[in-house]
């Protein structure tokens, strides 16, 4: 049950990092596939090395003393893979959260889903709820994980919550629009991750997404190392957020 520290003012400069870090990065963990078919060997050796990349990379964000950390683990569209393939998914979710979540917990992350669990078999259900359970009071990263999520069907949800509230249609302004959606209460969301070269959102965190920095690495997600993490960050370091405004 490791204890990470957080990396000092030092260890961010010998890294280049001396601005403001994003509050709240998003992952498209995209190229599993393609990384273990450029190894002759089936998807699931590719989602496998996937969670590795993911265990480096959670507890990079630890270091860095994130807010929040999303990543894209299974969309609503995922359910058209061939069903080994989501069966794998599955149990390599469980296996995850269950080698993880001793030292997640003890780093104080705080584990949230965003989706409609409802749709997994129980075994995934549970095993998710009992990790945001056991994690809800902790105070340190917000590790989110989209398990069947669309920004769509998320956006749709959040119409129908407000709707069968009554709210009067000129109360309706973006706070509590967001309020309704899975990430309500979350930082904004600042730098969105795409790996393995595709150049496109995929239906993830649509709303969230509006004023976020967008990054396109072709690494593919099992070669994702927290070094390849920190020069995406210092890559939107570099742009000049405007949010619409002129800045001189
Ligand atoms: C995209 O690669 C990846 C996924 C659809 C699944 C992401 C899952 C993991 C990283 C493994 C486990 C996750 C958790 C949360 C424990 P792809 O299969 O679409 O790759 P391709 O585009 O090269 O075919």
């Amino acid at each position: 049950m490791q204890i990470h520290k957080l990396y000092t003012k030092d260890d961010l400069a010998s890294f280049g990092l001396t601005g403001a870090l994003p509050a709240h990065v998003g992952i498209i963990m995209d190229g599993n596939g393609r990384w273990a078919k450029k190894r002759l060997m089936p998807r699931s050796f590719g989602h496998r090395a996937g969670i590795e990349s993911l265990h480096n990379i959670v507890r990079e964000c630890i270091k860095l003393d994130l807010k929040a950390l999303t990543v894209y683990a299974f969309s609503t569209e995922n359910w058209k893979r061939p069903q080994q393939e989501v069966n794998t998914l599955f149990s390599l979710f469980i296996e995850f959260i269950v080698k993880e979540i001793d030292e997640l917990d003890a780093n104080r992350v705080r584990i949230i889903t965003l989706g409609d669990l409802a749709a997994f078999p129980d075994r995934v259900r549970i095993c998710m709820e009992n990790a945001s359970e056991r994690t809800k009071n902790n105070t340190g990263l917000t590790f989110c994980l989209c398990l069947n999520y669309g920004g769509r069907a998320e956006i749709l949800r959040a119409v129908r919550n407000i709707a069968a509230s009554g709210a009067d249609p000129a109360s309706i302004d973006e706070k509590l629009f967001s309020d309704n959606l899975y990430t309500a209460g979350l930082p904004e969301l600042d730098l969105v991750i795409r790996t393995a070269g595709e150049q496109r959102l995929s239906n993830f965190l649509l709303w969230q997404a509006a004023y976020a920095e967008f990054v396109f690495t072709d690494t593919l997600w099992p070669d994702y190392k927290p070094e390849n993490l920190r020069a995406n960050i210092i890559e939107f370091m570099k742009r000049t957020r405007r949010f619409g405004k002129v800045v001189e």
